[in-house]
C-alpha cells in the first residue's frame, strides 16, 4: 500500500493549486454547495485567521472524509518522543554524541523518535524539540499529525517517502523537508533502514530570510523548494491516527486513509528542499563572516532580528580569505547550537563529530576547533585556496537555552569524553 508520487510545484509559501483529478478544484470561490466528484471541502491554518496577508498560511482541501471522521484518542505510549525538557538544571557543559545506534527489533519513523533537547513548549507557541531518528520499517496502517509543530526533518542515512494529505515527498539525505503543524502523513523507508534529525519548532513557522546587501538572490533561492502535488489513496481499514498534541503522544481508531485529498489549493503545504543547491556566500577577502551568512530557513521570535530557531547549514565552499583563521573561530554566543552531520567531515573537528552523530553548545558556552584542526589551519598555506568537499554540517541554533533530556545525557552513545578534544591546545603565549 504506497502512494505514488505526482510530481511537484516550485515555490516557497506560494499560492498553489493542484488537483490528482482534473475538475476537482471549485472555480472562484473556496466552498460551494457541492464539491466535484462527491468530495468535502474543508481548510487548515496555519497562522491566525486576521495574520497580515505576507504572514497569512492557508490551505483549502477536497477530500473523500473530512478530517473529523475518527474514534476517540487514548495515550499512546512512545517514550523516547516527548517535550519533557523543562524541568531540572542544565549542565553549561558541551556535549557530543555518537550517531544513535539503527534498531534491531521493527521500529517505524514514529517509534524511532529519540528526543534529544529542546526548548520553550507546544503551550507558549515557542521553541523547539529537537529529536533524531532511527528506523527500520515502514509505518504500517498508522497516520501521524503533529499539532504542536512544525517538522524539519534532516534525513542522513536512508530515504524517506513521505505521503503527506497534500502528495508525497521523496527525500534524501542532503535534502530536507518541512511538514508544517496538523498535516496528516506517512513515512515508508525505500531503503529498509533510516536515521536522521527532527527540529519540531513550536514557534513562528520557517520562513526563508530577508536578504539585505545580498541582493535580490543567493542563500536559498525560492524556486527551488518543492512542493507536491495532489496524490491521495482511497483505502478502507482498520488503520490508526496518532497524534502528537502537548507534547504527549495519542491515538485513536480510523476506518479509513486520511491521505485522501484528491485537490488541494492554498499556501499551507509541506515542501523540500536540496542543501546542495545552497547559494553559499563568504569572505573574499578576510575574516569568516558569522554563521548567519549560512542561513536557510527561520523561524521568527517576536523581537526583531531574534530568531526563535535558524536552521543553518555549512555545505561544501572555497575558503578564500587572507591573513585569516579559516575555520570556524572560537566563540561563545548568547543563543544556543545544535549541530548535526549528514555528509562527510565538518571543518572545525578532525574526529568524533562523525555522520549521525550531534553536538550541544549552550549560551555563552565556549567552543571552536579542535586542537588537531587548531594546528594544521594556524599552519597552512594561504598562498592558495581551500576546498571544502564532501561536507554537510548542519545547526539548529535558537535563543533559548536548549535543554538536553535525561535519556540524552544518560545515553550510551553519549561522548563522556567531548571536552578532551580541546585539552591539547597548547600555551603559545611567550614563545621565542
Ligand atoms: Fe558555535
Amino acid at each position: 500500500m504506497s502512494i505514488a508520487s505526482n510530481g511537484y510545484q516550485s515555490g516557497f509559501g506560494n499560492e498553489f493549486a493542484t488537483e490528482a483529478i482534473a475538475g476537482t478544484l471549485p472555480v472562484g470561490r473556496n466552498s460551494p454547495q457541492r464539491v466535484a466528484h462527491g468530495l468535502y471541502a474543508e481548510q487548515i491554518s496555519g497562522t491566525a485567521f486576521t495574520a497580515p496577508r505576507h504572514a497569512n498560511r492557508r490551505s483549502w482541501l477536497y477530500r473523500i472524509r473530512p478530517a473529523a471522521m475518527h474514534g476517540a484518542f487514548t495515550p499512546f505510549a512512545q517514550p523516547t518522543f516527548h517535550n519533557d525538557f523543562g524541568t531540572g538544571s542544565v549542565t553549561p557543559d558541551q556535549l557530543r554524541w555518537s550517531p544513535l545506534p539503527l534498531p534491531d527489533a521493527p521500529t517505524d519513523f514514529i517509534e524511532g523518535l529519540f528526543t534529544m533537547a529542546g526548548n520553550g513548549s507546544p503551550a507558549a507557541q515557542s521553541g523547539v524539540g529537537i529529536h533524531v531518528y532511527a528506523a527500520n520499517r515502514d509505518m504500517q496502517g498508522r497516520y501521524f499529525y503533529d499539532a504542536d509543530g512544525e517538522l524539519l526533518i534532516v534525513p542522513q542515512q536512508g530515504r524517506l517517502h513521505i505521503e503527506t494529505e497534500l502528495g508525497v515527498l521523496e527525500v534524501e539525505p542532503q535534502e530536507i523537508a518541512l511538514i508544517p503543524r496538523g498535516l496528516r502523513f506517512r513515512v515508508a523507508l525505500p531503503d529498509g533502514v533510516a536515521r536522521g534529525y527532527v527540529c519540531e519548532n513550536f514557534g513562528a513557522m520557517l520562513k526563508l530570510p530577508d536578504l539585505g546587501p545580498i541582493g535580490s538572490n543567493g542563500l536559498a533561492n525560492p524556486r527551488d523548494f518543492l512542493v507536491p502535488n495532489a496524490a491521495f489513496e482511497d483505502v478502507d481499514g482498520a488503520f490508526e491516527l496518532v497524534a502528537k498534541f502537548q507534547g504527549h503522544l495519542w491515538r485513536a481508531d480510523i476506518g479509513h486513509s486520511p491521505l485522501d485529498v484528491v485537490g488541494w489549493h492554498g499556501n499551507y503545504a509541506p515542501c523540500k528542499y536540496d542543501l546542495r543547491r545552497f547559494n553559499t556566500i563568504g569572505s573574499i577577502s578576510y575574516d569568516h563572516p558569522d554563521p548567519s551568512i549560512f542561513l536557510v530557513l527561520h523561524s521568527p521570535s517576536d523581537s526583531a532580528g531574534v530568531s526563535n530557531m535558524d536552521f543553518v547549514i555549512f555545505p561544501p565552499r572555497w575558503l578564500v580569505a587572507q591573513d585569516t583563521f579559516r575555520p570556524p573561530w572560537f566563540h561563545r554566543n548568547i543563543a544556543s547550537e545544535f549541530m548535526g552531520l549528514v555528509h562527510g567531515a565538518y571543518d572545525a573537528k578532525a574526529e568524533g563529530f562523525v555522520p549521525g552523530g550531534a553536538s550541544l553548545h549552550n549560551s555563552m558556552t565556549g567552543h571552536g576547533p579542535d586542537a588537531a584542526t587548531f594546528e594544521k589551519a594556524s599552519a597552512s598555506d594561504l598562498s592558495k585556496p581551500d576546498v571544502i568537499t564532501d561536507t554537510m554540517a548542519f545547526m539548529f541554533e535558537t535563543r533559548a537555552v536548549i535543554r538536553p533530556t535525561a535519556q540524552a545525557l544518560d545515553a550510551a552513545h553519549r561522548q563522556r569524553d567531548y571536552q578532551a578534544c580541546w585539552a591539547g591546545l597548547r600555551k603559545h603565549f611567550g614563545a621565542k
